[in-house]
Order: C-alpha cells, then sequence, then structure tokens
C-alpha cells in the first residue's frame, strides 16, 4: 500500500510537470495567460466616500425582480476592501496580466471631470502598484457597463454627447494611469449593453427601443471608443508606448444543415462585424450588407430613413483604423436557419434574431452549461478567430474573456477544467494551424461575482466566493489547473487523479503533491 502511494504521488507529480511537452502544446514564448474580472461585479463599496449610483446600481434596486435572485452589487465580492486578497489570486495562479475595470462613477461622482474622487483616485492606483509589485501586468477597462446614472438621466448612450463625456472620462483615466497601464480596452461587449438594455430591456437601464436605441447605442460606443484611442494615441503613446483596443464578445453563427453559409454569414456580420468592420475593416463604416439590410426593414417598416444612422464620411475615417490589436470574448455559438413563413421570431436569448428573421439554434452534440444560453462549442474560438482574420487580415488577437459556468458552488469543477482546456487546445490550432497572432488569453473569471442580471446565481470563478460570509476566497481545482498550464507555459492534460483526491486546498496541487510525495518517501524509508 506504502508503495503504491509513493508511486502515485510520483506519478502525479510527473503528469504535472511536462516540461518535455510536445512544441504543438507549447504556447509561443509572447504568449500571456490572465484573468478578468469587472468593478461593478466585483467591488461592492456602492455608496462609500463620494461614489455615486451607476446604471446598475439603480437597475437592480429599483425592482429587485429584474435581478434573477434579487440581488444587487451593493456588496459584491467586496473588492473594494479585499483587494489585496485579489492580487493574492492573482499571484496565485501566477497570471501574468490580471484585467479589471474602472468604475466611471467611483473615479467621476458627477459623470464629469470637473471633479476627481480622491477615494477612487487611490483606490485603482493602490490596486495598480500592488499589482506591479507582484510582478503582475494590469489590464484595465475603462468602461464594463457602469455608466454614472447621473448621464443616463441625459440620455445616456442614446445622447450624441455620450462621446464626449466618454472621451472626458478616458482622458482622464490615461493622465491618472498611463504612466503604468500598458494594455487598455476602452470599452467592453458594446454588443451586450446596448442589446442588453434596449434591444431586450433586460439589462441596465432596461429602456426597450429595439429598432431606434440600440443602434443610437452602437453608433455612440463605435465613436466613444474612436475618440478615446484617438486621445490615447495623440496625448499619451509617445510618453507610454501601450496599447488600446475595445473588446468584442462574438457568438459563432454556423448554418444549419441544409442552409448556406451567406445565411450564416450575415449573422457574423451582425454580432461581430457592427462593432468590427468600422474599426478594423480597410473600408471603414457599417458592413454593407447590414445597413442594406437594415435600411430595406426600416423602409418596409415605413420609417423615411434606416433605423441603423449612418456614419458621414468624416466620422468613417475617424473610427477606422482605431486599435492596436483585436480583443476577443468568446463564450458560445449558434446553428442559424431562416425564418419560416408565419414563423416568430423571439429575441431571447440571442440577440438580433427579429431583425435578421432567423432562427437560432444548437447542434445536439454541443454540451448545455448551466445558463440558458450557455452551450459549449470549443472549435467556435478557432473559427471565430479565422473569420477575424480573413476579414480584417493580420492582426493581433488577445482573448479578452473565455471562461465556464456552473451553479455548482463547490471546488472541484472538473467542467471548468475541461472548458479550459478545450478551448486553450483551439488557441493553440489557431496559433500553429492557422496562422493568427494570439498573444493572450483571459479567463473569464478570477472569481464568481455579480453575473448582472442573474445575480450571484452562474459561477465563473477560478476561485469560489462565499458571498454568506467574509467574501471568503478558495481556489477551485481549475485554479490549480489554470496555474499549472501558466508555470509550464504549454497545455497539459487536466489532472484526472483530482477526482479522488481534490480536497479545498489553498496552495497550488503540484506543490502539495510534491510535498506529500517527499513526505512519503521519507516516511516509506524510515
Ligand atoms: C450604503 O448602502 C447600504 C446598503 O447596501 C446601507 O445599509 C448603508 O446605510 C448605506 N450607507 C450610506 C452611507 O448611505
Ligand atoms: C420572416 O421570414 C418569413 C419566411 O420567409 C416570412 O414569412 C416573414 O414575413 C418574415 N418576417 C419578417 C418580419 O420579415
Ligand atoms: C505577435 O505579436 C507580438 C506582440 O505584438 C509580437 O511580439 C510577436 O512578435 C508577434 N508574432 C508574430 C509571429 O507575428
Amino acid at each position: 500500500m506504502k508503495y503504491y502511494v509513493v508511486l502515485l504521488s510520483v506519478l502525479i507529480e510527473r503528469t504535472w510537470s511536462t516540461n518535455d511537452a510536445p512544441q504543438q502544446l507549447k504556447f509561443p514564448p509572447w504568449f500571456k495567460f490572465g484573468a478578468a474580472t469587472a468593478a461593478h461585479q466585483i467591488e461592492g463599496a456602492w455608496n462609500v466616500s463620494d461614489k455615486t449610483p451607476s446604471v446598475w446600481d439603480v437597475f437592480s434596486h429599483e425592482k429587485p425582480s429584474r435581478i434573477g435572485d434579487g440581488s444587487n452589487g451593493d456588496v459584491a465580492c467586496d473588492s473594494y476592501h479585499l483587494w489585496r486578497e485579489d492580487i493574492e489570486m492573482v499571484t496565485h495562479l501566477g497570471l501574468h496580466f490580471y484585467r479589471f475595470s474602472i468604475s466611471w462613477p467611483r473615479l467621476l461622482p458627477s459623470g464629469f471631470p470637473d471633479r476627481i474622487s480622491s477615494a477612487g483616485r487611490r483606490y485603482y492606483s493602490e490596486l495598480i502598484d500592488g499589482l506591479l509589485a507582484a510582478g503582475v501586468e494590469p489590464v484595465v477597462t475603462v468602461y464594463h457597463w457602469d455608466l454614472p446614472q447621473s448621464l443616463q438621466d441625459l440620455g445616456g448612450w442614446t445622447n450624441p454627447l455620450v462621446v464626449d463625456w466618454f472621451a472626458d472620462y478616458a482622458r482622464v483615466v490615461f493622465s491618472l494611469f498611463a504612466d503604468r497601464v500598458k494594455t487598455w480596452i476602452t470599452i467592453n461587449e458594446p454588443l451586450v449593453f446596448c442589446d442588453g438594455a434596449y434591444t431586450m430591456g433586460v439589462y441596465a437601464p432596461g429602456v426597450l427601443s429595439p429598432d431606434i436605441g440600440k443602434y443610437l447605442c452602437n453608433r455612440h460606443a463605435l465613436l466613444a471608443h474612436a475618440k478615446a484611442w484617438r486621445i490615447y494615441d495623440q496625448e499619451f503613446r509617445d510618453r507610454y508606448r501601450g496599447k488600446i483596443s475595445l473588446a468584442n464578445t462574438i457568438t459563432w453563427y454556423e448554418p444549419a444543415d441544409g442552409e448556406t453559409d451567406d445565411v450564416a454569414e450575415i449573422v457574423r456580420q451582425y454580432g461581430g462585424g457592427i462593432f468590427s468592420h468600422p474599426i478594423f475593416s480597410k473600408k471603414g463604416g457599417w458592413p454593407p450588407v447590414i445597413a442594406k439590410m437594415i435600411a430595406e426593414n426600416s423602409r418596409r417598416q415605413g420609417y423615411p430613413k434606416s433605423r441603423l444612422p449612418p456614419f458621414t464620411e468624416k466620422e468613417i475615417k475617424f473610427i477606422r483604423g482605431t486599435y492596436d490589436f483585436y480583443a476577443l470574448n468568446y463564450y458560445t455559438s449558434r446553428v442559424v436557419r431562416r425564418a419560416r413563413p408565419g414563423e416568430t421570431i423571439d429575441a431571447w436569448p440571442f440577440f438580433g434574431a427579429p431583425e435578421l428573421n432567423v432562427s437560432l439554434t444548437v447542434r445536439p452534440e454541443w454540451k448545455k452549461a448551466p445558463p440558458s444560453w450557455f452551450y459549449i462549442n470549443p472549435v467556435g474560438i478557432r473559427h471565430q478567430i479565422r473569420w477575424l482574420k480573413e476579414q480584417y487580415g493580420d492582426v493581433e488577437v488577445l482573448i479578452a474573456e473565455n471562461g465556464y459556468a456552473s451553479h455548482d458552488p463547490t471546488a472541484h469543477d472538473m467542467d471548468r477544467v475541461q472548458f479550459y482546456k478545450d478551448h486553450l487546445e483551439q488557441v493553440l490550432l489557431s496559433i500553429y494551424e492557422d496562422g493568427v497572432n494570439v498573444t493572450g488569453f483571459t479567463a473569464w473569471s478570477l472569481m464568481d461575482n455579480y453575473e448582472w442580471m442573474d445575480g450571484y446565481v452562474p459561477k465563473f470563478g477560478l476561485f469560489a466566493v462565499d458571498f454568506n460570509d467574509q467574501r471568503t476566497r478558495s481556489p477551485r481545482t481549475s485554479a490549480s489547473y489554470y496555474a499549472a498550464i501558466i508555470r509550464e507555459h504549454a497545455l497539459i492534460e487536466p489532472p484526472e487523479y483530482l477526482s479522488v483526491t481534490q480536497n479545498a486546498t489553498n496552495t497550488n496541487t503540484s506543490y502539495n503533491s510534491l510535498i506529500l510525495s517527499f513526505v512519503l518517501i521519507v516516511y516509506f524509508i524510515k
């Protein structure tokens, strides 16, 4: 028995240390690993010092039934107070970078740069310094959906002036932190905050206006991104030499059996092209196929002009080329078929289906994760990356989010381990087979957090958070697995043995098993 245990633990250590990983399982030397969070999802402290409410504070307080579990972000992971623990987790994983976002109403309580909150400024400054001191690069999202309510009261993302409001805010952020932050995301997932809010009314601010509001939001988000990029480019780049882009979440769409690819392609242009073509294509502007479709739909519906407001020539030039890399968030895939005569198309759960008059389904072989929308298709990430290259040429790609949600709070998350393994495998194929320069991977999320309208039910974390208690963070099996991948800089097999030996460990498992081997060997020799 003793022999057996010693051998087993040595074997375990071996499977973890694949220094001899085959070349195609090694990530390129410049490839970096990170994990991400967003301010409203983790910070809590919604009303401390001079912070004013964001649209999400108001949305969840006004009518708790809007949120699946009736919760809100008042405390969340309490990262406003526990940020040192966040850095410990980051260090524990061995991350190269940590992606987090800045709360606009925490930094600029009025929404405008008339006054910078000293508490807000200190919070982010200390977080950034803490990360740098730990040897971790901060990657900062300027806007991750928590618009100051004061600006929402003035129309928010549907008011053209939001472009200037955002640009002024971004300038403040750069002036405070660009000396230490070298990778920036201006805006996270305009698709989600525009469609979630205006097409479906289920995200803050919950203004249902699928025909008009959604496209105003799209247009202004693109202009706001471009303006912030140009401010960085003109006022900060020479001094600080950073990189800046926006992050898009794109569902991969493929045609249903018997459909042609062009029907899926229209949906790709709608889901990914709207926020990419204006920035990344050579011509700029809205994807032509989408502009044409919405113009036709609008005319049929009796509107005198297209509901998709056109860009002027000047605006097309202003937006075009405002990127330094492509930040891609990927979670799921769908199968597309044209609507059948008389069929009603529902916007839920996938945006834009009524405009496109298509039905979105899934393949039976795609495994389902617990959230209603979440079907797992790892090759989708590779198809999506290749599509970006085909559409926009050679551009550096950063996977800015990818991750798995369960409803299971426990530590033993082999489903998440498998998810990361399967997706990272596809990322390697993008690099070595498709020749795309994918330079980094960001796990969503560092820890369980406030998942917007689904509250605290979906668990996305490498670390579990106890929301009933002191927000204690504890690593899941996936945290050990991700740490091992980072350490080896290679894709390694998931540690099957954990299914028998796993308990909530505080240090990484490889280290544990090494100590265990050592202890057992000493014991045995004795
Ligand atoms: C902040 O909000 C909490 C509820 O989340 C409340 O209990 C507390 O009294 C508020 N503090 C202030 C200073 O308003
Ligand atoms: C959607 O397509 C179906 C089938 O061609 C058609 O019957 C229906 O009128 C279309 N609906 C809209 C809103 O265009
Ligand atoms: C990929 O991009 C990174 C970062 O810009 C760069 O260092 C690297 O040389 C590029 N690799 C290739 C193969 O283009």
